[in-house]
């Protein structure tokens, strides 16, 4: 049996009104400011923002202000889709959603590692009643759904409202312009579902298949249902249909996964959802510092699944991976966030990289990948490298304070160039197969501090001399106490290493 959670009415304590709950959740976050995302034993459990959404609208007084409030506009449309969280409203034989849902993000973790959908700038095009655009900003991603029906659009602004999702939604046709917009304001994933087969028919295969391609070719991943033209219906649609669905994708330049296969039109037909994505890019060598693009040279590259980020707890979406066989290129994707941003984060990570080249401290830079809405950094691949907590465990404490000297002398050297990392984090120092330190991540480097390098510095090492207990919360927060002294009776090699690191690492001012 397969279980709708987000539309899951708590039974314990269902309150008497949306508004009560709301106040009193208020008044919780009042008095614990610092739980904003866990607010812990109320009603004796555990509560997450997204779980107090889910629990108000199990709520009788909800379902009836919702009910009230969008069954007018509900009407106007042909009430093709299940209403996101408000079952109530959906018809009986509405296409229910949460299937294809669960399937893309669990497709998602499976190819590309990703777990928070705060990665995610999503458009989705032709979104009907707005189901899965609901569903997924409803779990952190930023999504806004188009649909060149007013009523739907309409009908989609007052759930979103109601509902408070900050999901948008635009009166827009799937055509070159919308496709544009797409690319320049950084969404990094399209979904087509059930769609394509109206915008075949609207504008025909051969343009079609382009609008598609561009999207690829920009490194956006589609998601696409596909209708195909063996289904038993007579919609004048089928006939603009290829004999095979896949020949939407030029098979040389798209890797294409299928994700799953569902039911539409109320069981008249089965289609498969395809995660599509660009297979390659063009790598320009660099040179030297006076020809940083080698002239010549640009060669295309294939690459693996295009990844997000597995770490930053907030939302990336301008950030975007992917690897060859010896090379690991980053993608930063202008438009997706604050383009001044991403441009500074992108040049700082460059010339880091070229400041520091000489070092040997950081993966090579060798070549660059430039479309017109992003930049690829392709570094060396650093082979058989470990994260630093992933090789700690397997340590003991001589390799541990040995390797924290190590990460001390690097650091130094860096902070030699008069460069501040300002992202000093163990997921950004990896142990290569030879125990050399490797640092990554340089975008937020800068000869400006913009956080306290050394502190952090100190109270990552110490956690490695010492076995100290860490929190995975202090990569955003430090503990504001400073660090424990060392204790009277310390070993003396703990001793001598914590000395060798406090020249190395500064305690006070320069
Ligand atoms: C068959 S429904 C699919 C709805 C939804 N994507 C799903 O799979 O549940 C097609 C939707 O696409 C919209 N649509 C069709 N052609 C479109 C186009 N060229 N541009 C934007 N929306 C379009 C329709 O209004 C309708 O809401």
């Amino acid at each position: 049996m397969k279980i709708d959670h987000h539309n899951v009415a708590w039974s314990a304590a269902t309150p008497a009104s949306e508004r009560d709950v709301r106040a009193a959740f208020t008044q919780l976050l009042k008095r614990e400011p610092e739980s904003a995302e866990i607010v812990q034993n109320w009603l004796g459990r555990k509560w997450s923002l997204g779980d107090l959404a889910r629990y108000v609208r199990g709520s009788a007084e909800f379902a009836d202000r919702s009910a009230k409030a969008l069954m007018p506009l509900l009407l106007k449309t042909d009430r093709y889709q299940a209403i996101y969280g408000l079952p109530h409203l959906s018809l009986k034989d509405a296409r229910d959603c949460v299937d294809r849902c669960v399937a893309v993000t669990e497709a998602f973790e499976r190819l590309f590692g990703l777990t928070n959908l705060a990665h995610l700038k999503v458009a989705d095009i032709g979104c009907s009643l707005g189901y899965p655009s609901l569903y997924l900003a409803d779990r952190g991603a930023d999504v806004t759904g188009y649909d060149f029906r007013k009523e739907n659009v309409d009908f989609c602004r007052g759930a979103a409202e109601i509902l408070d999702i900050p999901a948008k939604f635009n009166l827009a046709v799937f055509d070159w312009p919308l496709a544009r917009q797409l690319v320049a304001d950084g969404t990094n994933v399209v979904l087509l579902w059930s769609v394509l087969h109206h915008v075949i028919e609207q504008l025909g295969f051969v343009e079609t298949k382009k609008i598609v391609a561009y999207l690829l070719a920009s490194g956006v991943t589609l998601v696409c249902e596909l209708a195909h033209a063996n289904e038993d219906v007579t919609h004048k649609w089928r006939e603009t249909l290829p004999a095979n669905e896949l020949d939407l994708f030029d098979s040389k330049s798209v890797q294409v996964s299928n994700i799953g296969n569902f039911v539409a039109l109320s069981g008249i037909s089965q289609r498969n959802m395809y995660v599509a994505q660009m297979a390659g890019v063009t790598l320009s060598p660099l040179a030297s510092e006076r020809q940083p693009e080698r002239s010549g040279g640009a060669a295309p590259v294939r690459i693996g699944p295009l990844t997000f980020s597995g770490i930053s707890h907030v939302g990336v979406p301008f950030k975007q991976y992917a690897s060859t066989e010896d090379l690991f290129v980053k993608f930063f994707r202008y438009g997706a966030a604050n383009r001044f941003d991403v441009l500074r984060r992108m040049e700082a990570e460059f010339f880091a990289n070229k400041l520091l080249a000489s070092t040997g401290l950081l993966p090579k830079l060798q070549s660059v990948s430039r479309a017109p809405n992003f930049v690829g950094l392709a570094f060396d691949k650093v082979k058989g490298a470990q994260g630093l907590i992933e090789w700690s465990r397997k340590a003991d404490m001589v390799q541990r304070r040995s390797m924290a000297i190590k990460i001390a002398e690097g650091y130094a050297t860096i902070a030699k160039q008069s460069l501040y990392w300002n992202d000093c984090r163990d997921h950004n120092i990896l142990v290569g197969k030879d125990g050399r330190v490797i640092f990554i991540d340089f975008e937020l480097a800068s000869p400006l501090e913009s956080e306290d390098n050394a502190r952090r510095a100190r109270w990552l090492l110490w956690h490695l001399c010492t076995n100290a207990k860490w929190d995975s919360s202090y990569v955003s927060h430090l503990p504001t106490s400073e660090l424990p002294d060392l204790p009277k009776f310390a070993p003396n090699d703990l001793r001598a290493t914590w000395v060798r690191i406090e020249r190395l690492i500064p305690t006070g001012a320069a």
